[in-house]
């Protein structure tokens, strides 16, 4: 039995989605356990490319359970058309191999409809750049504790007395303070009694299959979704998502005592990107960052949006190593830095004049960081072919040595292309 918790350590789109499809091998359950359809992880398996916003990324894996927790905020017709997509292209889901807990906060149509018009009414500079997906609202709601949970759909009664309260209060903020349409109360209710009926033969108590599994000797993957940097806490904040997007979240998320976490692995993109608003201290507007960004292929696997790209930032990576408890690193993207001659990795940051270790927690300090340079000389060399760490030039291992040296923990696997195969194992990182 062991349990290992995989997260972002930068700004999300790390590829989180294709380490946990391939650790899922190791694995017999996977759940996802913050977030929503704001995430967008790519898989690429045997030519075909997949993109999952809310079903775990294990679900490729005929024989394991996927599980999604309560600290998910879930859009319902998200999740039917994910499983629609599924069975459309020959890989149905049944719920014997998906469950949903009924603690889980439902997205409803008035969330999407206030993120919008919310980010619409915001001042340029002050926009967060949002995935337009309802997810800060829907948490707002469930922390002013006026969520409706999956498990209110299975209560008509119940689900339309919240709703009707609910459409009531978001109509009223939609017109007269953001120049909004109302919704339909009637309307919203009939669409979801049909969710419901989709939805039902899904939900079940996920702390309870966790611990069964458990019991049982099992392995259980915890997929996490965005960054350390999106964090609502430990993030840039307020350019951040609404929810805490670090290891520690696993536990609140899914239903699982601290005790139970034996690993904690973080992913780590070569170079950093960032979707959306907000500080970026490394960014790079030149022809370095149009090269990540068009070799990285990087648009936003969501929104369809150009990444921001820049350098490593090790200081970011610090934190990330401290605030999740990280036990090891795995490495993504490497082969997008070849060909580009010298490259540089952020070690520390000025403001004013100060050096600083760690991300400051005012924003004014954080949008006026300097970064400090170290610089190295690159490789040209084509990684994506390669498959075993002494295939690799000598400037790219000075590059991982450089990583695992700032990092203070050892990096596990290596990643060289978005396909399974393109990977370099170096460890298995249960054990
Ligand atoms: P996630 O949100 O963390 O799962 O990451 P995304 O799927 O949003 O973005 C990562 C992108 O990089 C996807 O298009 C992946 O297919 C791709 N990718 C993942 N690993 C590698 C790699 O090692 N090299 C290259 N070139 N692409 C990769
Ligand atoms: P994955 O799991 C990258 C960003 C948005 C925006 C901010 C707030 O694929 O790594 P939200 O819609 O969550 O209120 O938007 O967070 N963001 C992500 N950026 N990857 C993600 O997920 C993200 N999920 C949210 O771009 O800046
Ligand atoms: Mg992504």
């Amino acid at each position: 039995m062991s349990t290992l918790v995989v997260v972002g350590t930068q700004w999300g789109d790390e590829g989180k989605g294709k380490i946990v499809d391939l650790l899922t091998e190791y694995a017999d359950v996977i759940v996802r356990f913050q977030g929503g359809n704001n995430a967008g992880h790519t898989l690429v398996v045997d030519g075909e490319k997949f993109i999952f916003h809310l079903i775990p990324s294990g679900i490729l894996n005929d024989d394991k359970l996927c599980l999604i927790g309560n600290g998910i905020v879930i859009d319902p017709s998200v999740f039917i058309q994910e499983l629609e997509g599924l069975a459309s292209r020959g890989r149905p889901v049944t719920a014997d191999r998906l469950r949903l807990s009924p603690n889980a906060h439902l997205i409803m149509p008035y969330h999407k409809a206030l993120d919008h018009a919310g980010e619409a009414a915001k001042a340029e500079g002050k926009k967060l750049g949002t995935t337009g997906r309802g997810i800060g609202p829907c948490y707002e709601d469930k922390i002013v504790r006026n969520g409706i949970k999956v498990a209110d759909l299975l209560d008509p009664a119940l689900f339309r007395e919240k709703l009707e309260d609910n459409v009531k209060e978001k109509n009223f903020y939609l017109t007269k303070l953001l120049n909004a349409d109302p919704l339909d109360p009637e309307t919203i209710y009939g669409e979801f009694q049909d969710y419901a009926e989709r939805l039902a033969p899904f939900i079940d108590n996920v702390s309870v299959l966790i611990d069964d599994a458990l019991h049982k000797g099992k392995n259980v993957l915890f997929e996490g979704a965005q960054g350390t940097q999106l964090d609502i806490d430990h993030g840039t904040y307020p350019f951040v998502t609404s929810s805490n997007t670090v290891a520690g979240a696993a536990c609140c998320g899914a239903g699982i005592g601290p005790s139970k976490i034996d690993k904690v692995m973080g992913i780590c993109k070569a170079y950093t990107t960032r979707v959306g608003a907000g500080p970026f201290p490394t960014e790079l507007e030149d022809a370095v960052g149009d090269h990540l960004q068009e070799k990285g292929a990087e648009f936003g696997s969501t929104t369809g949006r150009r990444r921001r790209c820049g350098w490593l930032d090790g200081v970011v990576l610090r934190d990330a190593v401290r605030i999740n408890g990280l036990d090891g690193l795995v490495i993504t993207k490497l082969d997008v830095l070849s060909g580009l001659g010298q490259l540089n990795i952020c070690t520390e940051y000025d403001i004013s004049g100060t050096l600083h270790t760690f991300m400051p927690a005012n924003i004014r300090e954080v949008e006026s960081i300097r970064p400090i340079y170290r610089t190295l000389s690159g490789w040209d060399e084509d990684l994506s072919q390669m498959r075993s760490f002494d295939d690799l030039p000598e400037k790219a291992k000075d590059y991982l040595k450089i990583i695992e040296d700032m990092a203070e923990i050892p990096i596990v696997l290596i990643s060289v292309g978005p396909s399974r195969e393109q990977t370099i194992f170096l460890k298995n990182p249960f054990e």
